[in-house]
C-alpha cells in the first residue's frame, strides 16, 4: 500500500504509441505506472491519423490502472499534470464533444503541398520570424486548414463558432474538466507554439498568421502557461486539480532539470528531439533549428528553446523488425549490433517522411548506401543505430552553429538511452559525454514538477535540481580520423536522399 499522508502528483503521457499514467512521489520517485497502446491509422502513403476518441478512452484506462496498482484513490493525488505528444490535431464539435475527423497526426504529410503554396515568393521561412517555425508539414496550422476545407461544411461551422481546435493537451483537458457539461479550452504555451499560429513574442495567435492561412480565431483554445490550475477534474479523478500542459519534449527539458541557459537534452523515442535552453528571449535559427518555448511557470518570464527535430530515430529499429523482419524484438539489435566491429560500409538515411532538422527537405526519402556481399543483417543493425546518432550529431553542430556555445555534455532519456551501443556511439560522434539520469521518465517527471509547482507540492526550481541523479555515463573513445571519415561519409549518404518525391 501506498503511504497516504504524502502528496502525491499523477502525470499523463499522451505520446505517438501508447499513453502512460505515472503517479510520483515528493521525491520524484515512481510510485505506480499504467501503459496502453492506441492504434496507428495509415489511410494512404505519408498520411497517419489516431482516433481522439480511441485516445481519451486510453487515456481513462491507464489513470484508473495507475491508480488501482497504487492502490490509490484519485482523492490522494495533489495534482495532474499533462504532457503530450505535439502538433497532432484535433477539431471537435462543442456542442456533441466529437471529432469532425480522426487526428491528423505530426508525421502526416498531407499538407507538404500546401506549405508550399503559403510559403509562395517567400518561401519556408514566410513565417518564421513571427513563429520560429519553416512552413513544414509537421506542424498543426496547415493540418487545421486542411481539415477546414477538406471536411464539408466544417469551416462554416468553425467560423459560427460551433468547434474547437486543439492539440492532445486541449483535448485532453477539455474532456478531463467537463466535456460538453463546462469543460475548459486552453492550451500551454509549449503546445501553442507547435501549430505555427502563436505569435512567440506576444505569446498570443498571431492575426497576420491566422489571415494567411485562413483559420478562424473562433475555433482556438485561449493561451496558457504551463504550469497553472486550468480547472478541477471531474468524473473519476472528481476535484483533482487539473495543473500543467507541456509538450513532451519540453515536459523532458523540465524532468531533466535544465533551467539553466545552456543546458540540453535529447529524448530518443519514435524520433529524437534535442532542445536547448536559450534562456528568456527567443534565439531565431540561422542552421536549420527551430525556435520554440520551453516552459512558462505562472507568471513567471517564459523560457525559449533551440530545437533540432529529429522525425525518424527508434521509428528505423521498429521498421528493421516490423517490414524487414531482421529480427524479432526492438532489444535484439544491440547483440546482433554488437556481433560486429563497424557498420561495414553501410549508411541508411531514414528519411521516411522526408527529413526535419536541419535540412526540412520533404522531398527526401530513405536510402541504404555502401552495400558490397561483404554487408550482413549485423551491418544493417549497426547503421541503424547509427543513423540515430549522426542525425544528432547534425542537430547539435546546428546549435553550436546558431549559439555560439558548444554542448559540453549531453543529458539523455527515453526508450533507446537503454542501448548501450548506441550511447557509446553518440558520446563517440559528438566527442562528450553522455549522461542518462536514474529516472528514466523524464517527460512524465516533468509534467508532474510542473503541476506540483503550480499546487504547491514543491517549492521551486532549485528543490527541483535536487531530484536530479545521474545512472550512467558514456565518455568519448573514438579517434578524431575515424569520427571525421565516417562523417564525411554519413553526410555523403545523406545528400542521395534528397529528391526522390518529386
Ligand atoms: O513533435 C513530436 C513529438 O512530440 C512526438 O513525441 O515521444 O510521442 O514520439 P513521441
Amino acid at each position: 500500500m501506498t503511504d497516504t499522508s504524502q502528496k502525491l502528483v499523477a502525470a499523463i503521457d499522451q505520446g505517438t504509441t501508447s499513453s502512460r499514467c505515472i503517479i510520483f512521489d515528493r521525491n520524484g520517485a515512481i510510485v505506480a505506472a499504467d501503459q496502453r497502446e492506441h492504434r496507428q491509422i495509415f489511410p494512404k502513403p505519408g498520411w497517419v491519423e489516431h482516433d481522439a476518441g480511441e485516445i481519451w478512452s486510453t487515456v481513462q484506462a491507464v489513470v484508473a490502472g495507475a491508480l488501482a496498482r497504487a492502490g490509490l484513490r484519485a482523492g490522494q493525488l495533489s495534482a495532474l499534470g499533462i504532457t503530450n505528444q505535439r502538433e497532432t490535431t484535433v477539431l471537435w464539435d462543442r456542442s456533441t464533444g466529437r471529432p469532425v475527423h480522426n487526428a491528423i497526426v505530426w508525421q502526416d504529410t498531407r499538407t507538404s503541398a500546401l506549405c508550399t503554396e503559403l510559403g509562395g515568393a517567400d518561401g519556408q521561412d514566410r513565417f518564421r520570424d513571427a513563429t520560429g517555425l519553416p512552413l513544414a508539414s509537421y506542424f498543426s496550422g496547415p493540418k487545421a486548414a486542411w481539415l477546414l476545407d477538406h471536411v464539408p461544411g466544417l469551416r462554416e461551422r468553425a467560423e459560427r463558432g460551433e468547434i474547437a481546435f486543439g492539440t492532445i493537451d486541449s483535448w485532453l483537458i477539455w474532456n478531463l474538466t467537463g466535456g460538453t457539461d463546462g469543460g475548459v479550452h486552453v492550451t500551454d504555451v509549449t503546445n501553442a507554439s507547435r501549430t505555427m499560429l502563436m505569435n512567440l513574442e506576444t505569446l498570443q495567435w498571431d492575426a497576420s498568421v491566422l489571415a494567411a492561412m485562413n483559420v478562424p480565431e473562433a475555433v482556438l483554445p485561449q493561451i496558457r502557461s504551463s504550469a497553472e490550475v486550468y480547472g478541477t477534474a471531474v468524473g473519476p479523478l472528481e476535484g483533482v486539480p487539473v495543473a500543467s500542459a507541456l509538450g513532451d519534449q519540453q515536459a523532458a527539458v523540465f524532468g531533466q532539470a535544465c533551467y539553466d541557459p545552456g543546458t540540453a537534452k535529447n529524448t530518443y523515442g519514435t524520433g529524437s528531439f534535442l532542445l536547448l535552453n536559450t534562456g528568456n528571449r527567443p534565439v531565431p535559427s540561422k542552421h536549420g533549428l527551430i525556435t520554440t518555448l520551453g516552459y512558462k511557470i505562472g507568471d513567471s518570464d517564459p523560457v525559449y528553446c533551440l530545437e533540432g527535430s529529429i522525425a525518424i530515430t527508434g521509428a528505423l529499429v521498429q521498421w528493421f523488425r516490423d517490414q524487414l523482419g531482421i529480427i524479432g524484438s526492438a532489444d535484439e539489435i544491440e547483440p546482433l549490433a554488437a556481433s560486429v566491429e563497424d557498420n561495414g560500409g553501410a549508411y541508411i538515411v531514414p528519411a521516411f517522411s522526408g527529413l526535419y532538422a536541419p535540412y526540412w527537405r520533404s522531398d527526401a526519402r530513405g536510402v541504404i548506401t555502401g552495400l558490397t556481399r561483404y554487408v550482413t543483417r549485423a551491418h544493417l543493425a549497426r547503421a541503424v543505430l547509427e543513423a540515430t546518432s549522426w542525425q544528432t550529431r547534425e542537430v547539435v553542430d546546428a546549435m553550436y552553429q546558431d549559439s555560439g556555445v558548444p554542448i559540453s555534455t549531453l543529458k539523455v532519456d527515453g526508450g533507446m538511452t537503454a542501448n548501450g551501443l548506441l550511447m557509446q556511439h553518440q558520446a563517440d560522434v559528438l566527442d562528450v559525454p553522455v549522461i542518462r539520469p536514474r529516472v528514466s521518465e523524464t517527460t512524465c517527471l516533468g509534467a508532474a514538477y510542473a503541476a506540483g509547482l503550480a499546487t504547491g507540492v514543491w517549492g521551486g526550481l532549485d528543490e527541483l535540481k535536487e531530484h536530479w541523479r545521474r545512472d550512467a555515463e558514456w565518455s568519448p573513445r573514438m579517434s578524431p580520423e575515424v569520427r571525421d571519415r565516417e562523417y564525411g561519409n554519413w553526410r555523403r549518404a545523406v545528400e542521395r536522399s534528397f529528391g526522390w518525391q518529386r
